[in-house]
């Protein structure tokens, strides 16, 4: 047998993921030195208690709260620390010492991701980060390589496992929010700060990251929409079941290409609710799916594990491996395609249905009150469903045709003010049908 090289690995966190990552590096190691070609070497773990109590059996000699040395002379350097700082600085020093990246932060990337890669073009390092989105699922390389001839139209996809997973179990089960979230966080699925996934500022980071991506354009984060599942209450499950849906936190990344002004695309994460016969209604607990449709190559569809210590492990030692192969090979490491600069346009310029849900008097000419107000506001009726609530008023429930945003917008807040409507019980987008 040839001696192989010997590559410095630097792990920079032993959290959730990071522990996973340790022990695979460790028990694996045989393995992973036949496919990639050289010997990885676990140099050391930053953390910032070396001694706290680990999801994985790692020698305490491992463990060091110094990461500036440890990076230094590091061939690759995986970053699973989360956060923005330290992380970022610690990746721009490994990055400058020559060292290649692998990082799972998809926080730090939708923040920093245009200075990283471009210090990383510098030095012709390579930044891998196929954990960062849907985290065992692999959808970063598909997106980045095998897509690259095509041209990428729509993104639509659950990418937080902790939503999904409450969301899944508040409909399944009728299982209070903040008991399940609970759960999600003890079982490793939560970030550091939950909010971060509830209120799905995760799941932008993700869509930031996608669209990027998807259309070649640099997809800042301030410019994906943004909204929470905190408003999402067992009464709207209820609803949406009643009238064949089920409520998802979406990110839908959409190419505009028939827009009079040119060529944008349009970001954005919110709760929607989606036909109990898609297939994406089907995709349930922690589990993610991402749905690509592309010119050529149609629709498809990457589905697994979307949070989880050791399935994210999967996808970090993936880019370990793919960081080892081209360190042994030499050259420069792939660099980030941003060149198309399509502006991003705001929720009100959307184009999508809706289903809104009134409390209205049960009186006569009420909903033709309603349906005026509606058709006034360009806002095309598709189907409408009234019950008697047990206060004895009328509940509309008012799915629409395709709307624009701030159109419906507008319509609803002068069906609010219209002096027939008791209350807007819910305005929820419909997507997937
Ligand atoms: P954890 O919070 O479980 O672990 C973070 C680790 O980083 C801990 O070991 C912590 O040390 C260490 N750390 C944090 N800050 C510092 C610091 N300033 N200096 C040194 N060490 C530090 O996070 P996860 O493992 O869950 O997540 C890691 C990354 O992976 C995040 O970016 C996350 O978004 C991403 N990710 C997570 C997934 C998951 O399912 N958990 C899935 C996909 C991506 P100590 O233990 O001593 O406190
Ligand atoms: N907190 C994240 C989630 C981890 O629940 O999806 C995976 O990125």
């Amino acid at each position: 047998m040839t001696d192989k090289r010997r590559l410095r690995v630097a792990l920079l966190g032993a959290g959730s993921v990071g522990s996973q990552v340790a022990a695979l590096l460790r028990e694996h190691a045989d393995e992973l030195a036949e496919r990639s070609g050289a010997e990885l070497e676990l140099a050391g773990i930053a953390v910032r208690n070396p001694d706290a109590p680990r999801n994985a059996e790692l020698p305490r000699e491992l463990m060091t709260t110094d990461a500036e040395t440890l990076i230094v002379g590091s061939d690759i350097v995986i970053e699973v620390m989360g956060g923005l700082e330290p992380a970022r600085s610690y990746v721009l020093q490994a990055i400058n010492s020559g060292a290649d990246i692998v990082t799972a932060n998809k926080a730090m990337l939708a923040t920093h991701g245009a200075e990283i890669f471009d210090a990383a073009d510098q030095v012709g390092a390579s930044v891998s980060y196929e954990a960062a989105v849907a985290a065992a699922i692999p959808i970063i390389r598909p997106l980045r390589d095998s897509l690259a001839g095509d041209r990428v139209n729509r993104i639509m996809g659950i990418v937080n496992g902790t939503t999904n997973y409450i969301l899944d179990r508040m409909d399944r089960e009728g299982a209070d929010f903040g008991e399940v979230l609970a759960d999600a966080q003890r079982l490793g699925y939560a970030e550091a700060d939950p909010t971060a996934d509830v209120e799905a500022y995760d799941a932008a980071q993700k869509a930031a990251i996608l669209a990027s991506l998807a259309f070649h354009t640099t997809v800042p984060l301030e410019a994906v929409h943004r909204e929470g599942i905190t408003g999402i209450t067992k009464g709207m499950m209820d609803a949406a079941r009643h009238a064949g849906y089920v409520i998802k936190l979406l990110a839908v990344c959409e190419r505009l290409a028939d827009r009079a002004d040119g060529e944008a695309v349009s970001v954005r994460v919110y709760p929607a609710l989606v036909p109990r016969e898609h297939p994406l209604a089907s995709v349930h607990g922690v589990n993610n799916a991402v749905f690509v449709e592309a010119a050529a190559a149609g629709n498809l569809m990457f589905y697994g594990a979307g949070a989880g210590g050791l399935q994210t492990a999967s996808a970090v030692l993936g880019d370990v491996v793919s960081a080892a192969r081209r360190h042994i090979a030499g050259g420069v490491g792939v660099g980030e395609s941003a060149r198309a600069h399509l502006p991003v346009v705001a929720i009100g310029e959307i184009v999508t249905r809706y289903q809104v849900t009134l409390e209205v008097d049960d009186q006569a000419g009420v909903l033709a009150t309603v349906a005026g107000i509606l058709s006034d506001g360009r806002v095309s009726i598709a189907t409408v469903e009234q019950t008697v609530t047990e206060e004895g008023r009328a509940r509309l429930v008012i799915g629409t045709h395709q709307a624009v945003e701030q159109d419906l917008n507008e319509t609803v807040g002068r069906l609010a003010t219209s002096g027939v409507v008791e209350r807007v019980v819910s305005v929820l987008r419909v997507e997937g049908d």
